[in-house]
């Protein structure tokens, strides 16, 4: 057994947790929208044909707000094929996931299914093919009451009270050659600054996402990201990162992701700050992390042109959930800076929740870990601090055994401990340490783990990777207690704090 001590002081706060970290993202790609949030003739389809089985797994997982409709998706898209009756929609060849878009779904319906899944939407304005006037055009549509061409056709096809979609992507991973239109960072900086002029003098109230670099390890990272941000940085209110994880055959490195997304959004503040220092800005900008996950299948075999085809339908493991925990403590320990985040995706492509066409939708691995943060993270962030033995990595050098993110939310009085134990020989005696909280009460030990890290969940088995309950928190003294974490464990450990009625 090693031995860890985590400390907790309510004034050690980093920021409050923006209720957006807790986002996803849908794209057209795949089975993700059709077959996935939406299946007319499926037997749990309601009257507009979204699946209310999907839809009750995407509530229960808390989710907040959903990026839409992509994705290098949006890079190709023209957002007036979705729109107005579907039998005079267009067919089109889609080039970023090389499918057929029927467009049967389309921004009105979209914004129906968001409304009923009690989520908030980001749109993605097209930035590859698409032109500073037609994102203009997108907006007005959506947002402006009514009186103007675009805002009375909303109105003549069914959509009365406008949108108000408030957040909107200025395009999606332009630095990426893969991307339909890809751009140089001054092209992309100047296309984008005028898009937004238009976008926001359409709808002052509305936040911008510039485009930051797609990875960490783009050859163009980070200079990309100080360069459009010259152009940027007094227009939006975000700049995105985007980073997927893969096991790449070692575990101890593929668990310490978080180490790995932590550096990266540290580059990204420090360069965002950089340009604020040049241009003598008062403002700081946030961190929009609008696609994170763990992700295997990145290469595309050419297939015959199909709608919907089932393609980047990872199957995630107890592993895989593992660092996902890992990866949402990364989060929230950025809080002041990251105050939005997408998993990426919801349903079917690399996603928590898994569908079959017509028939039954399962939880996979990584649902776990993020409606238990969705849940408990709330309120604002605190700095734990950590003694605990390390362990060296391939490509992180030493690394905690113990990795923690904790929230205290004053009003409830609830105070949420993550920890991942990466031990993947022993337990972790931890002596959590709540020294200034003035009488906390323990109220529930979550762990996740399992006898086989390779597990995933099956329509067979669906639940065979599930959180389980704890009973080994133990009182030491006042304000102090002592937890046994299994090894290779990700736990949520709930506390309260005692009040004077
Ligand atoms: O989420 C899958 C793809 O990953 C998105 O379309 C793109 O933005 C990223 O490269």
């Amino acid at each position: 057994m090693q031995q860890a001590k985590i400390i907790l002081d309510r004034d050690f706060v980093i920021g409050e947790v923006d209720r957006y970290l807790y986002g996803s993202f849908i794209e057209h790609l795949g089975r993700a929208v059709y077959s996935g949030i939406y299946e007319p003739g499926h037997p749990d389809a309601d009257e507009q044909g979204f699946r209310k089985d999907v839809l009750q797994l995407v509530k229960d997982l808390g989710v907040t707000i959903v990026r839409y409709p992509g994705g290098n998706f949006a890079s190709g898209y023209n957002w007036t094929d979705g729109i107005g009756p579907r039998d005079r929609r267009p067919r089109r060849l889609e080039l970023a996931w090389r499918s057929i878009e029927t467009n049967e779904v389309g921004i009105d319906e979209f914004v129906d299914w968001a409304r009923k899944a009690g989520v908030d939407v980001m749109a993605a304005v097209n930035l590859g093919t698409g032109t500073p006037q037609e994102a203009g055009y997108f907006i007005e549509y959506c947002n402006h009451p009514s009186g103007t061409y675009w805002s009375d056709l909303r109105i003549e096809y069914g959509h009365k009270d406008p949108h108000s979609i408030k957040v909107w992507c200025l395009g999606n991973e332009m630095d990426g050659p893969w991307q339909i239109c890809h751009l140089e960072a001054d092209d992309y900086g100047k296309k984008a600054l005028e898009t937004a002029k238009i976008m926001k003098w359409v709808d002052p109230e509305i936040k911008l996402v510039a485009s930051g670099s797609s990875t960490s390890f783009m050859p163009t990272f980070p200079e990309w990201d100080r360069t459009i941000l010259e152009y940027l940085y007094d227009h939006v209110e975000y700049i995105s990162l985007h980073r997927y994880y893969e096991n790449e055959g070692d575990v101890d490195d593929f668990l310490a992701s978080f180490v790995d997304m932590d550096r990266f959004i540290r580059a990204v503040v420090a360069t965002a700050d950089f340009v604020k220092a040049k241009k003598r800005s008062a403002k700081s900008l946030m961190l929009s992390f609008d696609e994170w996950n763990v992700w295997y299948q990145k290469k595309l075999k050419l297939m015959p042109w199909e709608t919907a085809p089932p393609i980047l339908e990872d199957r995630y493991s107890l592993l895989d959930a593992l660092v996902v925990g890992g990866l949402i403590s990364t989060l929230i320990n950025n809080a002041d800076r990251v105050k939005m985040a997408c998993l990426a995706q919801l349903v079917n492509v690399i996603a928590p929740i898994y569908t079959e066409r017509g028939g039954r939708a399962i939880k996979q691995t990584i649902y776990h870990p993020f409606r238990l943060a969705a849940r408990y993270g709330r309120g604002e962030a605190l700095k734990p601090i950590v003694k605990a033995p390390t362990y060296g990595t391939r490509s992180y050098e030493e690394v905690p055994l113990v990795y923690p993110a904790a929230t205290y939310d004053e009003a409830s009085g609830d105070i949420t401990v993550f920890v991942l134990n990466t031990s993947q020989d022993v337990p972790v005696k931890v002596e959590l340490d709540f020294r200034s909280f003035d009488g906390v009460s323990f109220a529930e030990h979550i762990v996740l783990d399992g006898p086989d890290l390779h597990a995933i969940n099956t329509f067979e088995e669906p639940d065979k990777v599930h959180p389980r309950r704890e009973k080994r928190v133990e009182p030491m003294k006042t304000d102090v207690f002592s937890v046994t974490l299994p090894r290779l464990s990700w736990n949520v450990l709930r506390f309260r704090r005692n009040r004077d009625e």
